[in-house]
């Protein structure tokens, strides 16, 4: 496919999704990706990538992906907004939940996907010296240049106290380890059952140069183990698109191979396994967020847009502690807020434009039709002592 054409269909995406085009040299970035993904399709044996693999490429190519544009992702001009960049109260709510952890691990916290720095500044800041080294993991360059810069802005000096891995430390580490929103970047795999009982893998292919969904026999090695422990353990609808996140768990081995002692708090979009694969939602959770409007067409703007889509708690939960952790609590986030004691201690002197700012912010990260419910943190402890494991509530924990 030409650029020209490539501008064409792009057009087409943007009108309908009613967002503005992309500039010129943004346009040229997604058309690296969409060749990128193309010849990658055109190489496979089946002429077809798995949704999983195709959105691997369009996020994380190392020179063409959404994560490795140089463009900021957050804010006015990005795609998305996420809790740190509502309010440092959800920050704070986050601090609080480890502060219990800290003196356990030596004041060492790892998050994993920083984002802007905003969340890794505000616990630096609250948490003050009880923090000893605060590590930060991060596929993105710009990403890794933007925490920099956050964390100068707020006085924090990188140099004594802040550390970016480009690879996980040697095992054996004490740590906690902590990340918002990472989980849900980390592609799943997507797949339906026939009225047969038969298993299909959404695929992605080509069709006169434009990606197309199709559904094929179950190819990815990592998807047919994953069917092979969970097809009895649901009642699967014909029909119905469900995910499955098996690099997801390989996350969660990597890092379980890394700490010898200490906890995890993480915090996503998802549900506990009942609720995940509800059939009522056919389509499953695949959010894309280009230029702040959300829908479901991934294979659109490739390079241009973030994927994303819903983590199950129940899987994640069961990864940990097959790996030698305790789960420490399980509850949604406007619990977490609310429970975290920072609500109580906002300043009450704000003028009032500020006053109707944070209502405003409140709002999105508390109602259950906004992040309140859907948005989860869960906890888990290994080898520390009982009273020194994240607060996090175990409201939700029966759900697991
Ligand atoms: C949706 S953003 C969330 C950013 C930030 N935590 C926040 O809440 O604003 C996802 C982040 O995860 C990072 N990421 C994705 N996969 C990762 C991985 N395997 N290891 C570390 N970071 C990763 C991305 O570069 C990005 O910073």
């Amino acid at each position: 496919m030409n650029f020209s054409n490539y501008q064409t269909i792009i057009q087409r995406q943007c009108e309908q999704l009613k967002v503005a085009m992309p500039d010129e040299s943004e346009l040229q970035f997604g058309f690296h990706n969409h060749q990128a993904l193309a010849a990658e399709i055109k190489a496979s044996p089946l002429q077809a990538l798995s949704y999983a693999d195709f959105v691997q490429l369009a996020q994380y190519h190392p020179e063409s992906g959404y994560y490795s544009s140089g463009r900021i992702p957050f804010g006015q001009t990005g795609d998305f907004t996420t809790a740190p960049e509502l309010s440092n109260v959800f920050s704070q709510a986050v601090a609080e939940s480890i502060a219990p952890t800290l003196d356990a691990v030596n004041g060492r916290v790892i998050e994993f996907g920083a984002g802007s720095g905003k969340m890794a500044a505000e616990i630096i800041t609250q948490l003050g010296d009880r923090i000893q080294q605060y590590c930060i993991v991060e596929v993105s360059a710009a990403l890794k240049q933007l925490q920099k810069e956050t964390l100068q802005q707020q006085g924090i000096d990188c140099e004594q106290t802040v550390r970016w891995l480009t690879q996980l430390p040697e095992p054996p580490v004490t740590a906690t380890v902590i990340g918002n929103e990472l989980l849900d970047a980390i592609p799943a795999h997507r797949f339906k059952v026939d009225l047969q009982g038969e298993f299909f893998e959404q695929m992605i292919t080509l069709q006169d140069d434009e990606f197309a969904v199709a559904w094929q026999p179950v190819i990815s090695d990592a998807l047919q183990l994953w069917l092979q422990q969970h097809r009895d353990k649901v009642d699967w609808q014909a029909d119905v698109i469900y995910e499955a996140a098996p690099w997801r768990c390989g996350w969660v081995n990597s890092v379980s191979d890394l700490l010898s002692s200490g906890s995890i708090v993480l915090l996503d979009y998802g549900y506990a396994a009942e609720e995940f694969f509800n059939p009522d939602r056919t389509t499953g959770t695949v959010q894309c967020f280009y230029r702040h409007q959300q829908h479901e067409q991934f294979f659109w703007l490739t390079g241009l847009q973030d994927i994303t889509s819903h983590v199950n708690f129940s899987e994640l939960c069961m990864a940990f502690e097959s790996n030698g952790f305790e789960l420490s609590g399980f509850t949604n986030q406007a619990d977490l807020l609310l429970n975290s004691g920072v609500l109580e201690q906002l300043p009450t002197d704000r003028d009032l434009v500020a006053q109707a700012r944070l209502s405003q912010s409140l709002q999105k990260l508390m109602m259950p039709g906004e992040m309140g419910e859907v948005v989860k943190a869960i906890a888990f402890s290994k080898n520390i002592a009982q009273n020194a494991q994240p607060k996090i509530s175990s409201l939700l924990a029966s759900r697991l």
